[in-house]
């Protein structure tokens, strides 16, 4: 029996095999770009490692994608049919809830994994995954404070954990925690893109835009190789600076940073659901400020033409609709809504979401794009409280409280303008009057 870089009992071939599993979970925690690379050396160096083909499995559900659910499943049956260890079959059992549309049944296998296995920073990294994108900060929290005081410094992937408590911390709103833990792990590794990620959150939240800016741009140098999280990092960049007036750099930021169309990591998934939310929503928040996009909703239109009925990554969804809506695509807006109902009407747990939270939600912005804004704040109004449950932090969660507070402006609802100012500012520890999206709205009614 060989064994991972942590100490875990790993059944593979070779002691090659083991050292190949080591570097694919290296690039995995680092974002690195070269994952599937080291994947494909991991599996030549090994066909029957069961968690390699779980691995593979998992990845491929990290793009949220319903045409790669056949390759996970095959994945899937590869794992099955190589024998392991009760650890690495519970892995492929995650696996197994995942693509079968239950993300809290998987969560629920790597949490039974931790407790017998706190140093599998497999099952951490994908829990942490999967709570984030259930809206489960909570859980995300929880589980970074169940396993620390089984790491120290001197276990590989430590960091890892550091930038999961900073994260988690961070969307739970004890921003102090979440930068000590955040600082701590750049210091360590200055190229921790994930802790960088929620240290900018933390500056997002906190309202210090300049910091935020010098964050990142301190950072980004020592960021090659890595994978889209980085355009996700200059989206956050973008965000500063659009808070500061300054739509000139948020577009150039679009253009040559987190939506260059060139780029060779944009090329190789012109349509990852990160890149595109970073996309729209910055968009969208332009035109709010009367900034002209010029032709660039287009391509995020054709995109989301091309990806109707695809409703794995449930937040994505409206992000799609503002693309549709701000081209005038009706037919494809409502070919999109067709296909969303005919999802919702499966047994999965995620087809539940989708009818309850991102049917309604998308269907508000299409409302809002067609200026129905009294119909908005309607289909909107049910499920405000619940949006959280597609996933996505408050940073980008606020893309459609925008929605909302826009509506409720334009069809004179002062009712629901002051609910959705009073729900806002309940979390954000920046006052609306100090935020450019609500600053307007926050001072019509305090007049
Ligand atoms: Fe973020």
């Amino acid at each position: 029996m060989f064994h991972d870089c942590r100490g875990l009992p790993l059944t593979a071939a070779s002691k090659t095999a083991a050292d190949a599993f080591d570097r694919a979970i290296d690039s995995y925690l680092g974002y690195r770009s070269d994952m599937m690379a080291r994947m494909q050396t991991l599996l030549a160096a090994d066909p029957g490692c069961g968690l390699a083909h779980t691995l593979m499995g998992c990845l491929l559900l990290m793009g949220f994608r319903s045409d790669l659910l056949p390759a996970a499943r095959a994945a899937l049956a590869d794992s099955r049919a190589c024998p392991g260890t009760n650890r690495e079959k519970a892995h492929a059992d995650a696996l197994a809830h995942w693509i079968d549309g239950d993300p809290k049944a998987a969560i629920a296998v790597w949490d039974q994994i931790l407790a017998d296995h706190p140093h599998d920073v497999l099952a951490f990294r994908l829990a942490h995954f999967l709570n984030f994108w259930c809206g489960r900060p909570e859980a995300m929290l929880a589980s970074v404070l169940s396993i620390e005081r089984h790491w120290s410094p001197a276990l590989p992937g430590y960091g890892s954990i550091l930038a999961c408590r900073c994260f988690a911390f961070e969307e739970a709103g004890d921003y102090l925690q979440a930068e000590h833990a955040g600082r701590e792990a750049v210091r360590r590794d200055p190229g921790d893109l994930w802790a960088a990620h929620g240290v900018a959150h933390v500056l997002e939240m906190t309202g210090r835009r300049l910091e935020g800016i010098a964050w990142v741009r301190g950072l980004e140098s020592g960021w090659d190789g890595t994978n889209n999280l980085k355009h996700h990092l200059w989206w956050h960049r973008a965000m500063y600076h659009l808070e500061l007036g300054d739509s000139a750099t948020v577009l150039s930021l679009y253009d040559s940073g987190f939506r260059d169309l060139d780029s060779p990591l944009t090329r190789a998934a012109p349509d990852l659901y990160i890149d595109v939310q970073n996309a729209a929503s910055m968009l969208f928040r332009l035109g709010r400020f009367g900034v002209d996009a010029g032709g660039r909703w287009e391509e995020i239109a054709d995109k989301a033409q091309a990806r109707i009925g695809d409703c794995q990554s449930a937040f994505t969804l409206p992000h799609w609709m503002m693309a549709l809506a701000a081209t005038g695509r009706e037919h494809a807006a409502r070919d999109m809504l067709a296909a969303m109902r005919d999802f919702a009407s499966g047994t999965q747990p995620i087809a539940g979401l989708v009818r309850d939270i991102a049917l309604p939600v998308t269907e508000a912005v299409l409302a809002h794009g067609q200026g129905r804004h009294a119909d908005a704040v309607a289909l909107m109004r049910p499920v405000i409280g619940e949006m959280y449950l597609m996933g996505g932090s408050h940073a980008q969660q606020d893309v459609l409280e925008q929605v909302f507070l826009d509506s409720a402006l334009k069809s004179g609802s002062a009712l629901d303008a002051r609910m959705i100012l009073q729900r806002v500012a309940g979390r954000h520890p920046v006052p609306p009057e100090r935020r450019r999206g609500y600053a307007m709205g926050a001072h019509l009614l305090a007049g």
